[in-house]
């Protein structure tokens, strides 16, 4: 139902909601997706999430815990020893010296980027993101009153992939400007922030009092030969306005679970705690025990699942590069192909027909604001099988359209 189909049940009772969230206009992914849900045949390249479910493992750590009754709520920052798992976790990965004071555990990524926001941000405030962006990442300030100015990151240029102009982002800070938001690696593009550009944001912030919060929830997800994206991890100090994001969501593939953690300065946690306590109290305790397991025991299943993708991603890039009419900038990460069709400028429309026609579910590049349009994302973390059929469909509605 659209916000117009609201507007006429009580225009009187729908005035009564905020205007910012009136504003809100429905997902154009989730337009496809309701028109081609129930449909037979069809190709779902549309969410990014892993085609398969969480492993055996995983869901049996959480079997167990239920069965052993844990059904009560927890603490708002996480249980002791999740918080101390993730920052093992996190000193192993990037060689830092993280205790569990420095972790909070979440309800996802998407609450994460709540509760970071709100510790921040008031309404009033600028916060500058990158476009083309996951949707919520600018929905989110919104909601919370603040002003959101979007840099585009760039594929026209002469080096090849996805580029960020720093000096860009500088400028479109201001004295308002209380936090950048990066989601790095990006999705839609699969561009990630190099290191030396990260220092050089790290300097511009602590100079401007600026908080940088990073959404790194697909940092396992690289296709470079390293174990991990470039991370605001390593740079985060206790006297650094840095927080981190991340997720159980993308590299365990465990999505419908609704894990994530935010890593901050042992200073603030203790606020972020009781923001979580107003939003959703605490992640429920056998979900926690999943996630210690899916960290202690996980670390063959993100290498396995990230060179499965890694074949798929291979196999998509190899048909679109040959494909007329398609250009495909480079990107190394996360787990999507954002790429552009010569000649179609409404990609909303051209995502419906191509369902219609082909039983191919693709998300229209709009979804992720003015700056992607006349691009298609699709989400490659599926068998390599359904990237041919997929790109078969394709290519039959690109000759005829
Ligand atoms: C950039 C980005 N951040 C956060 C999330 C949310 O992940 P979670 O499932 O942990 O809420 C997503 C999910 O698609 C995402 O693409």
């Amino acid at each position: 139902m659209s916000s117009a189909d609201f507007a006429t049940r009580s225009p009187f009772v729908h005035q009564g909601i905020r205007q910012v969230v009136r504003d809100i206009t429905p997902s154009q992914i989730r337009e496809v997706a309701h028109l081609g849900m129930g449909r037979k045949n069809v190709v779902p390249l549309w969410f990014g999430e892993p085609d398969q479910p969480t492993p055996e493992f995983i869901r049996k750590a959480a079997m167990d815990a239920l069965a052993a009754g844990d059904t009560f709520y927890q603490p708002n920052a996480g249980i002791a020893p999740l918080r101390e798992a993730l920052a093992g976790y996190m000193n192993g990965l990037y060689q830092t010296a993280l205790t569990p004071d420095n972790v909070i555990v979440t309800v996802s990524g998407l609450n994460a980027i709540m509760v970071t926001l709100q510790a921040v941000l008031a309404a009033g405030d600028h916060l500058v993101t990158t476009a083309p962006i996951w949707p919520n990442i600018v929905a989110i300030p919104r909601v919370l009153g603040a002003d959101v100015s979007t840099v585009p990151l760039r594929a026209d240029g002469e080096k090849g992939g996805w580029q960020l102009d720093l000096d860009a982002l500088f400028a479109a800070c201001g004295a308002n400007t209380k936090v950048i938001l990066l989601n790095t690696p990006n999705n839609p593009t699969g561009w990630m922030m190099p290191a030396d550009d990260q220092a050089r944001l790290v300097e511009f912030a602590d100079k401007h009092g600026i908080w940088i919060i990073a959404d790194e929830v697909y940092a396992r997800l690289v296709y470079n030969g390293q174990d991990c994206a470039p991370s605001f991890v390593p740079l985060m100090t206790e006297n650094r306005r840095i927080m981190v994001i991340n997720s159980f969501s993308k590299a365990w593939a465990m999505t419908g679970w609704r894990l994530g953690w935010i890593t901050a300065p042992a200073a603030i946690t203790g606020e972020l705690e009781k923001l979580m306590e107003f939003n959703v109290s605490c992640p429920a305790g056998f979900i926690q025990q999943a996630g210690i397991v899916a960290l202690h025991d996980g670390e063959d299943f993100v290498v396995s699942s990230r060179n499965r993708y890694a074949r798929s991603r291979k196999v998509l890039v190899e048909r679109l590069s040959n494909m007329p009419r398609i250009m495909l900038p480079e990107a190394e990460a996360a787990f999507y192909a954002f790429f552009k069709v010569e000649g179609v400028s409404d990609t909303l429309s051209f995502a419906k027909n191509l369902l219609l026609d082909e039983g191919i579910g693709l998300a229209p590049g709009e979804a992720f604001g003015p700056e992607g349009a006349g691009y298609i994302r699709a989400c490659y973390a599926v068998s390599e099988a359904r990237i041919h059929q997929a790109m078969d469909g394709l290519e039959r509605f690109l000759a005829r359209n």
